[in-house]
């Protein structure tokens, strides 16, 4: 019942937006669109169990947002909880304005009982994402949900429009509190293997899309999850593979598609079966013991009950090679224009100088007697004051720029509050070099970057030979397999103070991020460089820590 709700409230939430549409094409500039969330808390109990959950306006998912490029967002979030609260927008932008990115690093967390208006642009930006609480492991509560981003009119989509659009938000769930996980962490412990799987916050069936047949359907979908990868596929249909994080991909169809935590798709699939069935959708963990399934039903109209016959087969459990050859057939498709009419293709990444490089190597270690997880030997500790405010205001004694290496020296680990200082304009190159058992997932905030290779074992500089200079996707987060690598390379063509983060809750929490500060050096030289400022300070920003007492 409540993903049924909450497709009709989407389905709602849509022709309101189309009517918004018509008025604002009416008045000159871009719309701006305002929301009222509430954040509380409810209880839910999607694996039987009941657990205080997140919701946003008495929803779990939260409401999905639903914009076009160009739209000016006001969101008034009210944090009706005991804690403190931020939401972050995995995958969004915000174009030169990390000042609303919602992360420990930029912004003073909206204190219980008060709130706090998020106002950004989605400005040059389509595709599909999502949005989760980024403090104190609360995405282990909920609080998360879909965010899409349509092309304006007069920018086609390079497919035919779809009948219907469907969220589909995927992730692991912890039966347990997120308090009760966070305090796990904070004593050294891990996190348990998880309770099951959800799709949109129900329970195995609970779930259910109805399909017309020889209708298309556009699916969304992203791993909302803290640790788990999951492989997704559905019974009798295939996917056609159209986008991933804001890119237009060359269409390819899949039997099944694995997806990372943090990661987000957009897939066509047609309803090629007769009226009167029902089938199996079906996303298994990946790379965990016991195998966990989320399930939920395709309906056809006049179908009766459960689907039949076998579960669609999946990849073996373990097989990395299949999810790196899978990862490695995900293209740019070049022929098409995604925000703007320009195809992606005429920004030929593979022609420009590279000015950096940088590898980040991740690894854990046991620091004050504690398990952690670090970067170049680093393990982040948050500093009383956000980066970014520390930053405004000069406050010297918070961070120091280029506070990590940029390969890792063989340090002894230890804490540290890492920040990369780096050019705006700038052409970089990183490796994430994971030298652990375990899968990782990178994402960094404020950008898409080209994932120009992956392989198993140490990188070096002869992998270069192997790199996609042509067709590399872009997109903002990405796996790197069990002692391998991922190379990407990234244009610094946004300025501010940006989160770099594993997207494994856990990973994050235990101290696996840094910041890169990208700063114009128009200043020192406006002959060289078009400089385009930061957005400024915002009014109603909230100041805390020692920045509290600047006005
Ligand atoms: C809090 O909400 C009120 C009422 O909706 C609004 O007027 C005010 O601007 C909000 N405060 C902030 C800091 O966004
Ligand atoms: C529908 O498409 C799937 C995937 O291509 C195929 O396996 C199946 O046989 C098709 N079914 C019908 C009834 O055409
Ligand atoms: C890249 O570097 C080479 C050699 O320094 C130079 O000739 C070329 O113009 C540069 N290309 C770009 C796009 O800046």
């Amino acid at each position: 019942m409540e993903a049924v709700n909450h497709f009709r409230h989407t389905a709602y939430a849509c022709i309101q937006l189309q009517l918004f549409l018509l008025i604002g094409f009416a008045s000159a500039g871009n719309p701006h669109l305002h929301y009222d969330w509430l954040v509380s808390h409810a209880h839910r109990a999607p694996l039987g169990i009941v657990k205080q959950v997140i919701v946003i306006n008495g929803q779990f998912p939260g409401p999905t947002l639903i914009a076009t490029t160009n739209d000016i967002l006001n969101i008034n979030v009210r944090n009706d909880l005991t804690e403190p609260f931020l939401l972050t927008w995995n995958g969004v932008q915000q174009r030169r304005n990390s000042w609303q990115d919602g992360v420990q690093g930029t912004n003073c967390p909206i204190p219980p009982g008060k709130n706090w208006t998020y106002s950004f642009q989605m400005k040059d930006q389509i595709g599909s994402f999502f949005y989760f609480p980024s403090l104190l492991l609360q995405k282990a509560s909920g609080g998360f949900g879909a965010v899409r981003i349509n092309n304006r009119i007069i920018i086609p989509v390079p497919f035919p429009s779809p009948f219907q659009e469907f969220d589909v938000l995927i992730g692991d769930w912890f039966n347990a509190d997120h308090r009760d996980l966070r305090s796990l962490l904070d004593h050294g412990n891990s996190l348990p293997i998880p309770d099951g799987i959800l799709i949109n916050g129900v329970r195995p069936y609970q779930a259910t899309f109805g399909f017309q047949p020889g209708a298309t359907y556009r699916l969304r979908i992203s791993n909302v999850g803290l640790k788990t990868s999951v492989n997704l596929r559905i019974q009798d249909h295939l996917m056609l593979l159209v986008e991933t994080e804001g890119s237009y991909t060359l269409k390819q169809y899949y039997e099944s598609l694995d997806i990372h935590v943090g990661q987000s798709y957009s897939v066509l699939v047609t309803a090629n079966q007769t009226a009167g069935s029902s089938y199996y959708m079906v996303a298994t963990s990946r790379f965990i013991i016991p195998e966990l399934a989320g399930i939920a039903v395709i309906q056809y109209p006049g179908s009766q009950g459960h689907p039949i016959g076998p579960f669609p087969p999946g990849p073996r459990p373990f097989d990395f090679r299949y999810s790196m050859e899978q990862a490695r057939s995900i293209r740019w498709d070049l022929k098409v224009g995604a925000a703007r009419p320009n195809p992606q293709g005429s920004f030929h990444y593979g022609l420009i100088n590279v000015s950096q490089n940088i590898i980040l190597e991740n690894d854990m270690a046991i620091i004050g007697n504690h398990q952690r997880y670090t970067v170049n030997g680093i393990s982040f500790v948050q500093p009383d004051t956000p980066l970014k405010l520390a930053d405004y205001f000069q406050l010297n004694d918070v961070f120091k720029g280029d506070s990590i290496p940029n390969a890792p020296d063989g340090r002894y680990p230890a804490l540290g509050t890492s920040v990369f200082d780096l050019k705006y304009r700038d052409f970089i190159h990183i490796v994430f070099q994971n030298s652990l058992p375990t899968l990782q997932t990178w994402h960094i905030d404020g950008y898409n970057f080209f994932v120009v290779g992956m392989d198993e074992g140490k990188w070096d500089s002869s992998r270069r030979s192997t790199y996609n200079m042509i067709d590399a996707i872009s997109r903002s987060t990405i796996q790197v397999y069990p002692n391998s690598w991922t190379a990407i390379m990234v244009e610094l063509d946004n300025q501010g103070m940006w989160n770099v983060r594993s997207q494994e809750a856990e990973k994050w929490y235990l101290g696996q991020e840094l910041y890169i500060r990208v700063k114009g050096v128009g200043q020192d030289d406006p002959s060289t460089i078009p400089t385009q400022d930061e957005v400024p300070i915002p009014a109603n920003v909230i100041r805390c820590g020692r920045a509290g007492s600047f006005t």
